[in-house]
Formats: C-alpha cells, structure tokens, sequence
C-alpha cells in the first residue's frame, strides 16, 4: 500500500472515493463551507439525516466533474467524546466502506482538529496505522481469496501545508507499527502444527540475520535450559514431542539510557496438559504464543527506529500437552531462582513458563525494568472483557508510563491491584507456592505468582489473554490474532 502526502486543495485530488469526517459540531461547518462540494454534502447529510454519529458512514456519487468518484463522510460521533481509540476505529469504518465500494486509490483528509488535538505527527501516524490494520486479511489458506470486498491499493493524505514534515514523520512510524503489527497477527494465526517453538526459534535467527548485526541471538535447547536450570519451563514442556527452544533477541544502542527486557509467553498451543481443556476452550489456543509474537514483532522493526534503551526479548517456547510423560497436578518444580512450585494444574502453564524466563531476566540479565505480555489467564477476560487488557507492576511510575503509552499507541488498558493480602491464596503447603489460586481473583493471584520471580527488578505484566485475539470482525482487525502489544511495547520503546 503506498501513502502520498498532499498539501493541496482535496476537491482536485483525483481518487475513487474522498474520504471526509465530521463530528456532531464539526459536520454542520463542514457542510456550511464555501467549498463547490459543500452544498452536494449538505444535501445528503439532510436527505439521510446523517448527524456526525459515531462509526455511521454516508456514500455519496460524486458530480461527473469531480476528480474523486465517491464521497464518503464518516461519523466521528461526540467530539467531547472523541480519543486516539474512536480516532483509529472510524478510519476503520471508512476503510470498510472504501473497499465495500471497490475503491483502489483513495483521498483522505486529515482533520486540523486531530492534529491539535494529538500532535500532527501523531494524528497522521493514527491514520495511517489505522489503514493499513483495518485492511489486513489473512487468506493464504484459502484455494481463492474472498471477492466481495476490494484492496485499497494507494492513500493519499491531505493536510494543511504547515504540517507536511510532521506528517511525513507520522507516515513513516505508522507504517513500521502496522507491519510490525501484522508480523505478529500472521504468527498468531498462523496454524500451531508450523508454529512451532523450533519454529519460533526459526524466525528470531532470521530477524537477527536480516538487522546486518544490529540485533544478536541466543536460542538455548533442551540439554542447555537443563544446565541453565529451568525446570519450571520444561516441567511444562516434558509432555509434548516438540523440543523447547529458549529465545534470546539482543539490541543495544551506543550509551543505552537503561537496559529493559521484554518477555513474551510463548506457549505455542495450550491443551492444558493432563488438566485438559474442554475442546470448546481449546479452539483458539494456538493464540497462546501471542506475547512472544509481540516480542518478535518489536525486533522485526526495532532498528529501523531511534531506540534509546538496550532491549532484550525473551520467549520461553514450548507447547503444553498431555502424554504419558506429561507433568502431573502434584508435581514439584523448582524454578531457576530456587524457588518450588507445587503444580495443581497443568493448564496455569503460562506462569510455570514465565517464572524461569522472570527469573532469567531479573538474576541473569541484571534488566533494570522488566515488562512481560501473557495470554495468561481467562479470568482476565472475566475481569475487563475482550478488548481490555490487565495491567499489573510493582512500581508506579512505571506503570503510569505505560498506562500514557497504551493511550496513545490505540491499545487498551486498566490497571490491576497486586493485592498482597491475596498472597495467602498462592500459598502451598508442601511448596514455597502453588500454582493456582482460589475460587476468585484467579488474574490477580497469576500476577502475584510471577511477581514471586522478579525479585526488586522493576516489572510490569500484561495480561492479554482477551484482547490478543478476536472472535468477530473489528473495525481495525478481523477474526483471528490482533497483534495487541506491539505498538504499546513500540511506544514505550521510542518513547525514552
Ligand atoms: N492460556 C490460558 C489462558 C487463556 C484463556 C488465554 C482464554 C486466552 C483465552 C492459560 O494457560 C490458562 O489456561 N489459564 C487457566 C488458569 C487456571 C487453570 C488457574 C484459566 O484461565 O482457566
Ligand atoms: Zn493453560
Ligand atoms: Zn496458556
């Protein structure tokens, strides 16, 4: 897809659709305007009685002396209302009808408004991250690919002269967000048979050999995780055929401000062991990899951007499955830190996993923050639903950053107690801790079992068990892995 900034005049910009935006006080100037299309919009936004509503869009035949085909306006909705998220999703909605309309080469006008609002490099990156997820699909097990929708071949974006650098800036980092995004929504959805933790290994060494040595790799297998002491991780591992890979990526700037590690759980399927899932549960667990596909999808990109800290990425990837050698609900596991691990159920595999990749980061690395993504717990998705992710962390000022990042990377958030009183819970009587919680609170008790491994180092957990994957069509992802951590991990990182 090819993006084109023009600082001119949108009535003289030739496309197939004209893409405008109105809110519920901009869309009556819009149509008030002294522009030759003004009237033709305000004839039909009487005519439909369209009112700025969010998400609602109104085509519109263009005269034959139009350059644009199509007019499209799409609602914007309350403008006290209106944020980066509602931003994303209505030039969602406009792509939608974009393609409903078969349109290849489209004009978009980016509003003055969003540029005050969010900054102009900001604005125009939203727009354009916005574009490219919206039209993502993902077809290449399909014998044809679907045709009742066209593929947006060319953009161009309007804007004000005075914000054409900016703008310029914005086009270049959306589009490393986006196709940062859409490498870890590829590797979640693609099937668990290829995605592999060989499979994963794979792809960290291809990332590494394709950044001319700017990033480094380490990938530890099964006789070098048992030296190195991560009997948590294999304990975990121990019932599946495919042999577990430890993924180390390293990136380092010259003078890095901190050193921060970022650790995806990379189950890449989850059965729940002997402690089966019911196979309704089990249909979409090949999704259990998607903090390491967010992990991946950082390096993918990481030295085409200015990074300030010294990263490293770190995937515990093994698959969870029962077998005659599988781990059993009452086994002992003792992590790399020393700590043991009463195992109640081998579907709470995610913190087993997680427990020696903290413990790596914390003890070996000397990180001084540690930030990891986990599709860890369906209590999580009880908690805040499908689009929300759970935050937790030990220390505020960090998570008041990335409380700001998630807000203005579009990926959504709510911060989490980490309740000590519920340490109690995750006590074991046999072991220093068990595996499983009580009845309740089982995405905070989660937390507090990882947090067990940290030790002082500064550390955030995201639980993204619900908005990692999506069941139903969205105005920015369809069914299937939404690459959610990308861009909040992406900002953060560009953000120091
Ligand atoms: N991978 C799952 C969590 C999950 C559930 C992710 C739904 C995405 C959607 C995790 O390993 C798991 O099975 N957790 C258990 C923990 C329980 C046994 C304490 C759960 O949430 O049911
Ligand atoms: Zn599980
Ligand atoms: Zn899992």
């Amino acid at each position: 897809m090819k993006f084109t900034l023009k600082p001119t005049d949108i009535t003289e910009i030739e496309s197939d659709a004209l893409v405008f935006f109105g809110s519920d006080t901009t869309l009556p100037n819009l149509i008030k305007g002294p522009v030759p299309l003004a009237k033709i919009l305000k004839r039909a936004v009487e005519r439909e009685e369209f009112k700025g509503e969010f998400s609602k869009t109104l085509v519109i035949s263009a005269p034959a002396e139009s350059p644009s085909y199509k007019f499209i306006i799409v609602g914007l909705g309350k403008e006290d209302e209106f944020d980066y998220f509602k931003l994303q999703e209505t030039v969602g909605h406009a792509i939608a009808a974009c393609r409903q309309i078969k349109a290849r080469k489209i004009t978009i006008s980016i509003m003055e408004d969003w540029m005050k609002k969010f900054g102009a490099a900001t604005a125009v990156q939203a727009v354009v991250e916005a574009v490219i997820l919206s039209s993502y699909q993902f077809h290449k097990f399909k014998s044809s690919p679907p045709s009742e929708t066209g593929m947006i071949e060319e953009v161009i974006l309007s804007v004000t002269p005075s914000r054409l650098s900016s703008a310029e800036e914005g086009v270049r980092i959306g589009q490393i967000f986006a196709e940062a995004t859409i490498f870890a929504r590829d590797l979640v959805n693609d099937p668990p048979r290829l995605t592999t933790p060989t499979y994963l290994a794979k792809v960290a060494e291809l990332i590494a050999k394709s950044s001319k040595d700017e990033i480094k790799v380490k990938i530890l297998d099964q006789k070098e995780i048992e030296t190195l002491g991560m009997n948590a991780f294999l304990g975990v591992s121990r019932g599946s055929d495919e042999p577990p890979k430890f993924i180390r990526l390293h990136f380092k700037p010259r003078n890095p401000k901190k050193k921060v590690v970022i650790a995806g759980k990379g189950i890449t399927f989850d059965t729940g062991g002997l402690s089966l899932k019911d196979s309704k549960n089990m249909e979409t667990m090949k999704l259990d990899m998607a903090g390491a596909a967010a992990v991946l999808s950082v390096f993918q990109v990481i030295s085409k951007l200015k990074i300030n800290y010294e990263v490293v990425g770190l995937i515990a990837a093994c698959e969870n499955m029962p077998s005659g050698k599988a781990l059993k609900p009452g086994d002992i596991l003792q992590a790399l830190n020393g700590k043991t691990i009463e195992v109640l159920n081998t579907d709470a595999e995610g913190r087993l996993t997680l427990s020696d990749v903290l413990s790596y980061a914390a003890d070996k690395e000397k990180a001084d923050e540690i930030i990891d993504l986990a599709t860890l717990t369906g209590a999580c998705v009880v908690a805040l639903g499908e689009d929300i992710a759970g935050l937790w962390g030990s220390n505020d000022k960090l998570l008041q950053k990335i409380e700001e990042c998630a807000k203005s990377a579009g990926e959504k958030l709510w911060r989490m107690p980490l309740e000590s009183d519920y340490k109690e819970l995750i006590k074991s009587h046999i072991a220093d801790v068990k595996n499983i919680g009580g009845k309740w609170g089982g995405a905070i008790t989660a937390s507090l079992f990882l947090h067990e491994f940290v030790g002082n180092t500064p550390w955030i957990h995201i639980d993204i068990a619900g908005p990692a994957y999506t069941e139903k069509n969205t105005p920015l992802s369809p069914i299937g892995g939404t690459g959610y951590g990308t861009r909040l991990l992406l900002r953060y990182l560009i953000s120091g």
